[in-house]
């Protein structure tokens, strides 16, 4: 991705460095963009890069952070085999027009004597935060961390991790933080599978079943289209379209869009409603998602 040319962002360890480097932007009258990653950057955070961008101009400064944050994850899940590439994820910033990127250890991260968690709580609760307890308030506690470092006016995330995106949002509201949370469309390949950077733990032969995942979410939307409005029937079609393809679901859910609470059915004329999964082929866990009520150009 990356070319020699292309000019290198700052990279800081620090969370002082980084606090400074976004104070001394503002200082300069710049707007601050942060787009909050764990690396293994792939076309979809280049994504988030270029909305980043486009959103505070091209005198901004667009920050990315890379950490791999250790409270997202549950003891049994992949921590510690999560691709750490800081090297190549640098140069793929510096192709994105990046100017800063964060990389800070866990220990700067969580210094000793840290006490504090941010915690979400309706949202968190159904759906990931089902067979994933703590995940939502690690995520929480390290984006407030990284909002409180950098002060970014805008911060973008994916629309993939929908729920992640909800919480985030909320958090900000809740605390009057001052940033605007931006969701971006899923980023897919051709055959419709959302870039995710953990789509790299899929053999050949998973990864090709792994397209039962959009393609079940597709059928759902055709059904939708089609003027069906039952929750049963909609969850059945995605049920129907993962069975055989996938080692096991985590869940298939279908919830109101902005409280994930459960919706009435039949869904109600003009409601916005988020289908969600999430699978398990071979070790490898994925999710995915479409609103329905709503289009959705990544999903055709
Ligand atoms: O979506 C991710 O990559 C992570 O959950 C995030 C938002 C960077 C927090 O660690």
């Amino acid at each position: 991705m990356g070319r020699p040319t292309d000019p290198l962002p700052v990279v800081v360890h620090a969370p002082e460095a980084f606090r400074a480097a976004c104070d001394q932007a503002r200082a300069q009258g710049r707007r601050v963009a942060l787009v909050p990653t764990m690396g293994a950057l792939h076309h979809g955070h280049i994504a988030l890069m270029t909305e980043a961008r486009r959103r505070v101009g091209p005198d901004g400064l667009v920050a990315v952070s890379v950490f791999v944050n250790p409270t997202q994850f549950g003891p049994n899940e992949d921590l510690a085999r999560y691709p750490r590439e800081l090297d190549a994820d640098v140069a793929r910033c510096a192709a994105a027009g990046v100017d800063a990127v964060f990389a800070p250890s866990a220990g700067a991260m969580y210094p000793p004597g840290d006490q504090t968690r941010v915690r979400v709580a309706e949202l968190a609760g159904p759906m990931c935060g089902l067979t994933r307890p703590t995940h939502f308030e690690g995520v929480a506690t390290v984006v407030t961390r990284l909002f409180a470092l950098a002060g970014p006016c805008v911060a973008v995330f994916g629309r993939k991790d929908y729920q992640q995106l909800r919480v985030i949002s909320r958090l900000a509201r809740d605390l009057f933080l001052p940033v605007e949370v931006v969701g971006l469309g899923t980023v897919r390949e051709p055959d419709g599978l959302a870039l995710s950077s953990r789509n790299r733990y899929l053999s050949p032969l998973d990864r090709a079943r792994a397209t039962a995942i959009p393609a079940s979410l597709r059928a759902a939307r055709a059904l939708y289209a089609r003027g069906e409005r039952s929750v049963i029937a909609l969850l059945d079609v995605v049920s129907q379209g993962l069975a055989g393809s996938v080692d096991s679901v985590d869940y298939i859910d279908l919830r109101d869009a902005d409280e994930l609470t459960l919706p009435a059915t039949p869904l109600p004329d003009g409601a916005r409603a988020v289908l969600a999964v999430a699978v398990k082929i071979g070790a490898t866990r994925l999710i995915d998602n479409t609103v329905l009520g709503e289009p959705d150009g990544t999903l055709r």
